[in-house]
């Protein structure tokens, strides 16, 4: 087939190569760079064109001509369709040494820094059942109401996955299949027309209590007392299960933050990491994959080499989580963090674990910088997690001009944290090491902690 002439829809067999950053294996026809999903390298395919952005053209495998040896019979039945998972084709432990290699390549070649140690990847405890919180969209068919996610490619259409996720808890499973069976008759909302009012499932998960908080967004409320029986009959149903329930208002239908009515049981619920006990409200932040979160937290730990005598900053610190990890070897931790609800869990969670020397401030990490960098104060090491963004350019100034030994950096992108790498290094800050942590097997997704010192 002429490639000049691939259009979307069509349907091209292709040999592929490596794995990149984002989940998709690399293959080339005639020039073209076409990128590959649901295959794995040195596979020969049949896939179907699906989208062409920056002339680069993607696809999704439709059919196997000749597997990798490596391929696996995918857990989840809707594995392919569904825009959740997209490497259960992957046995788990060439997931990982995928990860490892891509994060060094995307690392080294964004960064131009090549200089540095790369650390063994370290899995996630477990490789299905590991997250805490999912967030499930209502729709419907001729079958009736479901709850679902959004279809591979197709961000307007659901498929109706909910109950069978593989990345829930099993007791999370039985919730959602619960709720499935409370909303017959209700009419989900549906963005193309504006129609219905029922959205989002939101489901927040404590391994340590086993315990949920459940939360129904709606774009429009029209009968409160409806869900309150909804939580109370989940209540009656998982006793021991059913922390809390919640409802948001969100007119737009475009996530399930909005306006936040509690209508049952606790506000809260607890989660353990290491020694640690944490709070997690309804709508804060919180790390996804609690397990996986002790090693991130340690490697934290390791890297930043706290001393007694040690002022520690934690930037973009949702509920403290870190700085509350870390408080017992240092002298003190000043926490930064922009969401009013995690800052409030902050201070809830230093109750909890009778911490003395932590303190928060509400607000941007750059306008708060800016007024510490006027009260003339400095920490010795200062330890980021922004969100996959990255650090803004101004925020890495602010950072250097306070002379910080060190900077541990908490990524959840890699491109983001070679491209930040690369400006630290502008400064005179140099990356020292860096070690992947799988927080979301199943994923192409990789969190990762960096440290950057001052030369
Ligand atoms: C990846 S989370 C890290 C949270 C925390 N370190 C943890 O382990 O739970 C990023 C956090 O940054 C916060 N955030 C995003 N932009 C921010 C900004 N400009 N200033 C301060 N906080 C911000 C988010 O609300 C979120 O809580």
């Amino acid at each position: 087939m002429d490639t000049e002439k691939i259009e979307i829809g069509d349907l091209v067999e292709l040999s592929t190569k490596k794995l990149v950053y984002g989940g998709a294996a690399i293959a080339h026809k005639e020039g073209k760079t076409i990128f590959v999903y649901g295959s794995l390298p040195d596979e020969k395919v049949v896939a179907r064109i699906v989208r062409k952005r920056k002339g680069i053209f993607y696809a999704q495998t439709e059919e196997v001509i000749e597997p990798s040896e490596k391929r696996i019979e995918p857990a989840c039945p809707h594995f392919g369709l569904c825009g959740g998972c997209i490497w259960q084709h992957i046995p788990y432990k060439n997931q990982l040494a995928y990860k490892q290699d891509i994060f060094s390549e995307t690392v080294k070649k964004i960064s131009k820094i090549y200089d540095f140690e790369i650390e063994p990847i370290i899995p996630s405890p477990e490789e299905f059942g590991y997250r805490n919180k999912m967030e499930f969209t209502f729709g419907s068919d001729d079958r009736g109401v479901y709850l679902g996610l959004h279809k591979r490619w197709k961000f307007d259409e659901l498929t109706p996955v909910a109950k069978d996720c593989l990345l829930i808890p099993e007791e999370l499973r039985k919730i959602v299949a619960f709720v499935e069976n409370m909303a017959q008759g209700e009419a989900p909302y549906d963005p193309r027309t504006g129609k219905g009012y029922i959205r989002f499932l939101t489901l927040r998960w404590s391994f340590f209590e086993r315990k949920a908080l459940i939360g129904i967004t709606v774009t429009n409320l029209i009968e409160k007392e409806i869900y309150k029986f909804w939580f109370e009959a989940l209540s009656k149903e998982f006793p021991k299960n059913i922390a809390g329930g919640f409802i948001t208002i969100n007119p737009a239908g475009s996530s399930s933050q909005g306006k936040y009515i509690h209508l049952f049981g606790e506000k809260r619920i607890k989660e353990k990491i290491g020694d640690k006990i944490y709070t997690i409200s309804a709508l804060s932040f919180f790390q996804t994959n609690p397990k996986a979160a002790k090693s991130l937290f340690d490697i934290v730990l390791e890297y930043a080499e706290p001393r007694s005598n040690d002022t520690i900053w934690d930037l973009y610190c949702g509920a403290g989580t870190i700085g509350i990890y870390i408080s017992e070897k240092v002298k003190s931790v000043l926490g930064i963090e922009s969401e009013e609800v995690s800052i409030e869990d902050a201070w809830i969670n230093v109750e909890l674990n009778n911490v003395k020397n932590n303190h928060f401030i509400h607000g941007r990490v750059n306008t708060v910088l800016a007024q510490l960098l006027k009260d003339n104060i400095a920490p010795d090491t200062i330890i980021v997690d922004p969100p996959r963004a990255g650090l803004a350019k101004k925020v890495i100034h602010k950072i250097v001009s306070f002379a910080p030994k060190k900077v541990v950096y908490v990524s959840c992108n890699p491109s983001t944290l070679a491209r930040d790498a690369a400006e630290f290094a502008k400064y005179d800050y140099i990356l020292k090491k860096a070690r992947p942590i799988d927080m979301f097997p199943q994923t192409y997704h990789i969190e990762s902690v960096a440290l950057i010192v001052k030369k």
